[in-house]
C-alpha cells in the first residue's frame, strides 16, 4: 500500500455526495412504510430486487438508530463529506477519490454465506439479516495504517451477535471476511496483480470482542457505497486495511487466513495489525496521524486508544508480529 497524500479534504463543493438525495430517499421510503407498501412486497430478497433499478436503498427506513453513549470520543466528528469522498476501496481505484466509481456497485439483491466450521452452511439475504438484529450508533476513532484518522459515526451490531447466528463449531478459531468479485462493476479487480477477493480476518476472540462492530450504516442513514455497502467491520484498534467492506461471506476456520495485504507484501503487512505508535511501518512512523477532519497531526494511542478493552487478548502471545 503506498503512501499518498491526496488532499480528499480539499475537494471541492461540487464532487461532494449531497445530502440532499440521501434525505430525499429516506422520506420516500418512511412515507412508503407508512402506506404499508413495505411489508406488501413480502421478502427482503424481493424488495431488495424492486429497488434495485432505482438505487434506493431498501434498509433506510431502518435509521436513524440509538447511539450507544459507552463508546465517547474526545475528538471532534469528522464532517460527513469527508468521511464519504475520501476513501480506500482498491476495487474501485488505487486513490482516494472512488466515491463516484464505487456507485457502480450493486447492493441489492445482496446475500451473504456463512460457512467453514459451523452446525450448518447458510446464506442469508442482508435485509433479513438487518431484520434480525438491533442497530445502533456507536462514534469510533478509524486510523489508517497511512497515518490518517477520522471520528466515524457507524451504525450497526456487534458482530459477537453475528458469530452466535453462525454457530462456528468448537474447534474454528478465525473468522474470514471475503469482498465480492465481480470485475464488471469493480475496475480494480481487473488488475489481476493484486489477489481478489479482499479478504481478512479475525480470531473468535477478536470477532466476539464488545468493540468489534458490523456496519450496515454511517450518520444515520444507510452506509454509501464507497463505505463498504451494505455490510463492513470496524474494529477500531486495528488498522484500517482489516475492516472489510462489501462482505459476501463469512468463513469460520481452524487456519489463520493470509489476507489480501499479506499476500502482496507480507514484510509490510500481518494477519494483526494492531494500531501502536512505538511500532514503524518499514516506510514510515507510527507515531503520529493527521485528522482529515481537521487537519491536525495527533499522537497515535495505543490500540487507537481501546486498549481496555483489547488489550488482555494479546498478553500472553509471544513471536506474534502484533502490530503490524
Ligand atoms: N475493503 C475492500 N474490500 N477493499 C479495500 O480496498 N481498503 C481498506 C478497508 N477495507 C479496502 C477495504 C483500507 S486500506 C481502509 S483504510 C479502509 O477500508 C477505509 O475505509 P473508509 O474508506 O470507509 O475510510
Amino acid at each position: 500500500m503506498l503512501i499518498k497524500t491526496p488532499k480528499g479534504w480539499e475537494l471541492p463543493e461540487s464532487k461532494a455526495t449531497p445530502e440532499g438525495a440521501y434525505l430525499n430517499r429516506r422520506s420516500i421510503l418512511k412515507g412508503m412504510a407508512g402506506a404499508g407498501l413495505i411489508a406488501s412486497i413480502g421478502s427482503n430478497a424481493a424488495f431488495g430486487e424492486a429497488f434495485a433499478a432505482d438505487n434506493v436503498d431498501p434498509s433506510a427506513g431502518l435509521y436513524p438508530v440509538p447511539r450507544n453513549d459507552q463508546y465517547k470520543v474526545t475528538r471532534a466528528l469528522t464532517p460527513e463529506k469527508i468521511v464519504t469522498t475520501y476513501n480506500n476501496f482498491y476495487e474501485f481505484g488505487s486513490h482516494k477519490e472512488i466515491y463516484e466509481a464505487a456507485q457502480a456497485l450493486k447492493i441489492r439483491p445482496w446475500t451473504v454465506k456463512i460457512d467453514g466450521m459451523v452446525e450448518k452452511e447458510m446464506e442469508i439475504d442482508i435485509d433479513d439479516l438487518l431484520a434480525k438484529l438491533p442497530l445502533e450508533e456507536r462514534l469510533y476513532r478509524h486510523r489508517c495504517v497511512e497515518a490518517w484518522s477520522m471520528v466515524v459515526p457507524w451504525s450497526g451490531f456487534p458482530m459477537k451477535e453475528r458469530v452466535k447466528l453462525a454457530a462456528p463449531t468448537s474447534g474454528a478459531k478465525y473468522v474470514v471476511m471475503q469482498t465480492f468479485e465481480d470485475k464488471s462493476v469493480a475496475p480494480g479487480q481487473r488488475q489481476f496483480w493484486y489477489p481478489w477477493p479482499y479478504t481478512d480476518g479475525l480470531t473468535i476472540e477478536e470477532a466476539t470482542n464488545d468493540l468489534t462492530f458490523m456496519v450496515p450504516g454511517l450518520y444515520g442513514k444507510p452506509l454509501p457505497k464507497q463505505n463498504g455497502s451494505p455490510l463492513r467491520l470496524a474494529a477500531p484498534w486495528k488498522y484500517g486495511f482489516k475492516q472489510v467492506k462489501s462482505i459476501v461471506r463469512f468463513s469460520f476456520t481452524d487456519k489463520r487466513p493470509v489476507t489480501f495485504w499479506e499476500k502482496l507484501i507480507k514484510n509490510e503487512y500481518g494477519f494483526w495489525a494492531n494500531i501502536n505508535p512505538e511500532v514503524s511501518h518499514p516506510r514510515w512512523s507510527q507515531a503520529k496521524e493527521r485528522d482529515i477532519g481537521t487537519g491536525e497531526k495527533i499522537p497515535t494511542l495505543l490500540y487507537n486508544g481501546y486498549g481496555e478493552y483489547v488489550a488482555d487478548i494479546y498478553k500472553d502471545m509471544k513471536g506474534e508480529r502484533l502490530f503490524m
